[in-house]
């Protein structure tokens, strides 16, 4: 090489390490011994880290988009599988994998393209959450995390735990309600599955991203020790059981400063307190600076493409020559994540693309969740289940002819078959609206072959009506779509739906409304309609899920994750925070109400949901008898028999809620626990509930300790946060300080 030509190199290699020459590079080892499988992953990173070169380190901290990236106009860098989230080179001179990443929780996504990968869609996180079944949670992560590993993908970022402090947040849909125990334990279980798979997997968005509204420039104000005990508690609860490889932190600002490079939520909390030892990876566009966000506590800048500066490229580089980010912490970030990659399996276990991926039984995982997490939220006169001998049913709106709706973003997952119902607004970001090909008409049709099945496409209230007017059943399908970068402008249903419902309703008393929504909606009409439920977005098999419902071939055992409010007015924020239509505005939004998220709001205002926190009716009825509490192995055991006092096999979720008769907490009660029981006519099962020390205790900021007070506490077992079928024992706890993690201190 002429001598200008190696400056121009050399230039290079300082300016975009990815360009340093082999020549830089000492030799390989004789042999690798990081690739030794008997050492422990801590190891086995140490030593290949130790083998790198600066360059090589940088390498692992500097992500790149999956897609081309139209406002720069660039293309994702060789190797980056099409229309995918994100693509880091691996380094072949050490034996270590490329990463290749894939969106989200919901499935295998891709980014919006005209020949997206077509793969199985998980029912929405609410629905996943709204089962109250981990192994329901784990067995779905399981499912989307080996089409990740089929389709070619090492990581998958999933894990969205954000709590519902707004039923109106966008992304509710991908997260799992607004309790941080049962959306933490849940989410946890989740990733778990996706994890199993030997795929790094994510939580996220940390953290307090909490509305879509302003999301890249709003802060969040909130008490410490109030976010520990909702957003953070939920977040570390799901790292707890997930072991997750990687947590993405999230757009906003938290207390005046970007998640990204916010020393406090990533430093202090996370690594130190936690004791996390994965890696950070930014979202998409939330890297600002370098040598603030290498040193508070980020490790690897994702998606550099939607991001001002090339942050950890070059000038990553230059800040550890120049000192401003030690060598030290260089090191540490390459740890993190090569260490990440031997213990989830990835360099062990390198993934292939062209894997075989089972859609039938795929499907049938999907569903299963559906059907679990479909809510009955009212059943007047037993309109619910459907006789298979009906004679003519009215199957009304939500496109139900062909399909059912999933939500918008970075989490679409393309479903087999096609888009059944394509080309409706927003055709662009986060659209395209997809709908599902499972058609609840002809899974309605095949579970009641003699019944005459008429369908109306719901645009014309009057007409539906008529149609209605003529069946012995009209069943209602009601959508609201919603997308990431948005939220809900209100709680109404969309397209003058209400006064379809209505007009139906006047038209014939046995109507049933069947919800396809992203979260909690609002429903005037609902005193009017003796049968409601909530299938969310019910994933690939959603349309099978919701007839073998309302036919009774499955038993509705869902439970409701997030509170559905009557009206914006009972909400901390009546008003949503933010202008949508300047995504640039930089504004404070003030969490006031603290840890006292949905149900701890709405029982702190002593106020009356349309439906609560918990509420889920069944085909058939539960009781609960014999509640005792223990203290055991320094565990608070609460103890009672369930028995099913119906007439049809089904599931229940008891609840145990908790309440200070002496402390003051952020509201009068807590979930403390809960259970899935499935019980045949008459049987009875006897359950045991252990609590989560935390959920007993105060945060106590300064000493970073949970505080249990000493006194009685009233522990109540119910079907819903509402207290429906109550029983309730006080026990009787001594003072007891737990450290950040909760455990007993000695
Ligand atoms: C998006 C989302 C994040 C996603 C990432 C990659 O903007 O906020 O959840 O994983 O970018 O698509």
């Amino acid at each position: 090489m002429r001598l200008n030509q190696l400056t121009l190199v050399a230039a290079l290699a300082a300016a975009f390490p990815l360009f340093a020459t082999a020549a830089d590079a000492p030799a390989a080892p004789a042999q690798k011994p990081w690739l030794d499988r008997s050492l422990s992953a801590d190891k086995r990173a140490e030593l290949a880290v130790k083998a790198m070169t600066r360059e090589e380190k940088l390498r692992w901290v500097f992500g790149y988009f999956g897609t081309s990236f139209a406002p720069k106009g660039t293309t994702p860098p060789k190797g980056a599988i099409p229309f995918s989230a994100g693509f880091v080179p691996g380094n072949p001179r050490l034996g270590l994998p490329d990463l290749l990443e894939t969106d989200a929780g919901l499935g295998v996504a891709t980014q919006a393209t005209p020949t997206p990968r077509e793969r199985t869609a998980l029912p929405s996180g609410l629905a996943t959450a709204s089962t109250w079944d981990t192994q329901m949670a784990y067995a779905g992560g399981a499912m989307i995390g080996s089409e990740a590993r089929l389709s070619g993908f090492n990581v998958m970022l999933a894990g969205g735990v954000n709590l519902m402090r707004d039923p109106r947040n966008g992304r509710n849909f991908e997260y799992a309600g607004e309790d941080p125990l049962l959306a933490g334990t849940m989410v946890g279980h989740a990733v778990k599955g996706i994890e199993s798979n030997h795929v790094i997997s994510t939580v996220k968005h940390y953290a307090l991203n909490d509305q879509e509204t302003g999301r890249n420039e709003h802060d969040v104000r909130i008490d410490k020790a109030a976010a520990r005990m909702s957003d953070l508690l939920a977040m570390q609860l799901a790292l707890e059981q997930s072991d997750a490889g990687s947590v993405m932190c999230s757009y906003n600002r938290v207390f005046g400063t970007y998640a990204c490079e916010n020393d406090y939520l990533l430093n202090e909390v996370l690594k130190k307190d936690w004791g996390f030892k994965g890696y950070v990876m930014s979202d998409w566009g939330a890297t600002h600076s370098t040598v603030q966000a290498a040193n508070n506590g980020l490790d690897r800048q994702s998606g550099q493409e939607f991001d001002k500066s090339p942050y950890f490229g070059g000038a990553l580089d230059e800040a550890v020559k120049n000192g401003y980010v030690s060598e030290a912490r260089l090191d540490d970030m390459a740890t993190r994540i090569v260490r990440a990659m031997f213990a989830k399996g990835v360099v062990d276990n390198p993934v292939a693309q062209d894997g075989k991926i089972d859609f039938a039984k795929d499907g049938a995982v999907s569903r299963a969740t559906a059907e679990e997490g479909i809510v009955l939220l009212k059943n007047d006169n037993k309109v619910l289940p459907l006789s298979k001998d009906v004679k003519t049913i009215a199957v009304i709106g939500g496109h139900a002819d062909v399909g059912v709706l999933s939500g918008g973003g970075s989490s679409q997952v393309y479903p087999v078959g096609g888009n059944a119902v394509p080309g409706l607004e927003p055709k662009v970001w986060p659209g395209p609206v997809v709908y599902y090909p499972s058609s609840p008409l002809r899974h309605i049709q095949a579970l009641a072959p003699n019944a005459k099945v008429v369908y109306d496409d719901g645009t014309d209230p009057a007409r539906a009506a008529r149609v209605a007017a003529q069946a012995d059943v009209a069943l209602v399908f009601a959508t609201q779509w919603i997308g990431e970068a948005n939220d809900a402008t209100s709680l109404a249903l969309p397209d003058n739906q209400d006064t379809l419902i209505d007009n139906v309703a006047g038209a014939n008393p046995r109507t049933v409304v069947v919800l396809e929504t992203g979260g909690p909606v609002a429903m005037p009409w609902v005193a009017k309609i003796p049968a409601v439920l909530e299938a969310w977005y019910p994933g690939t098999s959603g349309g099978e899920a919701i007839a073998r419902v309302l036919f009774g071939a499955v038993n509705p055992s869902g439970h409701l994750p997030a509170t559905f409010p009557v009206s914006e007015q009972q909400l901390p924020r009546p008003t949503l925070d933010g202008d949508p239509k300047q995504p640039e505005q930089r504004f404070t939004v003030d969490y006031k109400e603290g840890a006292a998220i949905g149900y701890k709001w709405f029982d702190q205002k002593g106020l009356t949901p349309l439906f609560p926190f918990g509420h889920g009716l069944s085909y058939t009825t539960f009781s609960y008898s014999g509640l005792a509490s223990q203290v055991k192995d320094g565990r608070l055991h609460v103890r009672f028999k369930v028995t099913n006092t119906g007439n049809v096999a089904g599931k229940d979720v008891p609840q145990v809620y908790v309440s200070p008769l002496a402390a003051k907490w952020e509201a009068p009660k807590r979930l403390a626990g809960w259970d899935k029981v499935a019980l045949q006519p008459g049987e009875s099962k006897e359950v045991d509930v252990v609590v989560e020390p935390r959920i007993l205790g105060l945060f106590d900021e300064k000493s970073k300790t949970w505080r249990i007070a000493k006194g009685k506490y009233k522990l109540v077992l119910a079907e819903d946060a509402a207290g429906k079928n109550a029983t309730s024992v006080t026990v009787d706890l001594p003072a007891s300080t737990l450290d950040v993690r909760g455990r007993q201190r000695k």
